[in-house]
């Protein structure tokens, strides 16, 4: 086998130990969808024993949104703290820290019927959202910094592998007679205790990243012991080659703070079609599906809604896996088109489906085939490319800030699907693919334009390119502008 393309299983196994993660983020992501009823008369109770009446309709409606939606605001504090960690404690010391927050947000969540409280429930919602805000900086931060570049998209994709099984699994253990019922409920929500205890166990036995050995502590030896392993040889030549030509550019550039990002030119362009990404992934309304297929499954007419989503969730995890062989062959920005069209096709079907239903039964089978088609063509493309792509436009110095900056971007969106899908619903009717459909187009026409393929392309020949647009922007050489880069941030 070619030596570049080779899995070991050191590698297998950080990667495997890192996306522990992304399944905490997509069990969170779909856990809270099924129980829905059985958690809201929880609540009504809690109400009851306080005051004595029971909670008046607005109040509960509140009251769920915000344990529903709180999830994402945590997601958005913790994305963007991811910088404060990585450089300091390292990437995989900080996945280790982070599972502190897992293990609080249990242990609230799962005492909060004992204690009565829905406080509780609502204060744990928002913890695991700052463990999953830093999941999804961390692990693809570190996935694509152990990963040889020729398998670097195929084990990025492992992130939204790890997060669609997430999903999968709390729709299963949702349904009622599992833990989806009034007595296992807490349970059913606690249960990330357990990958959280299976992810502190693994991750001490998984090495550094050598790229954070290397590039920002300078420890040479170490790094090329890592890699060794990571790569089953002793040949790391070309590997620490390329590490040493990223770091000397690093010197140049110094690390980056989320400000300067935004200032210098030289990251311009990188950092618009990283944070457009992260919107065409969330704009694209999948998280309408996510959070709220039950409720569209119904209105379209569809019978057994809670097994329809089972269904989504399964065509979800089939096509993250057919994205995960295709990527290194078809490339990123093929693959992010193709998706985003086949999305819009969908959303135009869904529309046509929900618009006829009163006058054609059948109508709701068509709609089932639209939502499947949907999510398909979403994990395509627009659910893994995003979260890796962002390790690959950067080098060394300004990933981190970046990685902060789009999961910042892509958690803001989420929020906001999360909390205005069901008004804009109530609002549009049948209509409300529509919007999402106009939003579709228009990533793909930036798509189109405006992002580079980074297959098979080193971090270092990937900036380079970003270097040379950015100068011929700006009418510098890519020199000139490199010391401009490093002098704004001074
Ligand atoms: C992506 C999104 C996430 C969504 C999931 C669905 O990972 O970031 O918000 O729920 O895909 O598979």
């Amino acid at each position: 086998m070619d030596q570049g393309k080779q899995i070991t299983l050191p590698l297998l196994m950080s990667v495997g130990t890192a996306v522990i993660g992304s399944l905490q983020f997509g069990y969170n992501t779909g856990v809270i969808n099924a129980p829905q009823e059985i958690i809201e008369n929880f609540i009504n109770q809690t109400w009851y024993h306080r005051y004595n009446e029971p909670i008046t309709e607005g109040s509960l409606t509140a009251v769920w949104s915000i344990a529903v939606s709180v999830f994402s605001v945590g997601g958005i504090f913790g994305s963007f703290s991811v910088g404060l960690f990585v450089n300091r404690l390292g990437r995989r010391n900080s996945m280790l820290m982070a599972n502190i927050l897992a293990f609080i947000s249990a242990v609230l969540m799962g005492f909060s019927k004992m204690a009565k409280s829905w406080e509780m429930l609502i204060i744990g919602r928002f913890v695991v959202g700052l463990y999953c805000g830093l999941s999804t900086g961390f692990v693809p931060m570190y996935v694509g910094e152990i990963s040889p570049t020729a398998l670097r998209g195929a084990l990025g994709t492992l992130h939204q592998l790890g997060i669609v099984i997430g999903i999968l699994i709390a729709q299963i253990f949702g349904l009622k007679v599992i833990m989806g019922n009034e007595d296992l409920w807490p349970l059913l929500l606690a249960f990330l205790f357990i990958p959280a205890v299976i992810q502190c166990v693994l991750l001490p036995l998984c090495p550094e990243s050598p790229r954070f050995l290397l590039i920002n502590k300078n420890e040479e030896n170490k790094a090329k012991c890592v890699l060794k392993k990571l790569r089953g040889t002793t040949d790391v030549s070309a590997d620490m080659q390329e590490m040493k030509e990223e770091s000397r550019q690093m010197m140049r550039e110094k690390k980056v703070t989320i400000l300067e990002l935004f200032r210098s030119p030289l990251y311009r362009q990188p950092l618009l079609i990283a944070v457009m990404l992260q919107l065409s992934q969330q704009l694209s309304g999948i998280n309408a599906v996510f959070y709220y297929s039950t409720s569209i499954f119904t209105k379209a007419g569809v019978e057994q809604p809670v097994y329809a989503t089972i269904g989504a969730g399964v065509v979800n995890t089939a096509f993250t896996v057919v994205s995960l062989f295709v990527v290194e062959r078809a490339g990123r920005r093929s693959l992010h088109l193709l998706g985003l069209l086949g999305m819009a096709g969908s959303a135009i079907l869904m529309t046509i489906a929900m618009a006829l239903l009163d006058q054609l039964k059948w109508m709701s089978y068509v709609s089932i085939v639209a939502i499947f088609a949907f999510v398909a063509f979403f994990e395509i493309g627009p659910g893994p490319i995003p979260w890796f792509i962002v390790a690959e436009l950067f080098s060394q110095g300004p990933r981190p800030s970046a990685i902060a900056v789009a999961g910042f971007s892509n958690w803001t969106a989420n929020f906001i699907v999360g909390m205005g899908f069901q008004y804009v619903a109530s609002a549009c009717g049948p209509y409300v693919f529509v919007i999402f459909t106009v939003l579709l187009v228009i990533f793909f026409i930036f798509t189109y334009f405006k992002v580079p393929e980074t297959k098979g392309r080193t971090f270092d020949d990937i900036a380079a390119g970003f270097r040379q647009t950015a100068a011929m922007a700006e009418k510098h050489t890519p020199e000139e502008l490199n010391s401009l880069g490093a002098d704004s941030q001074l």
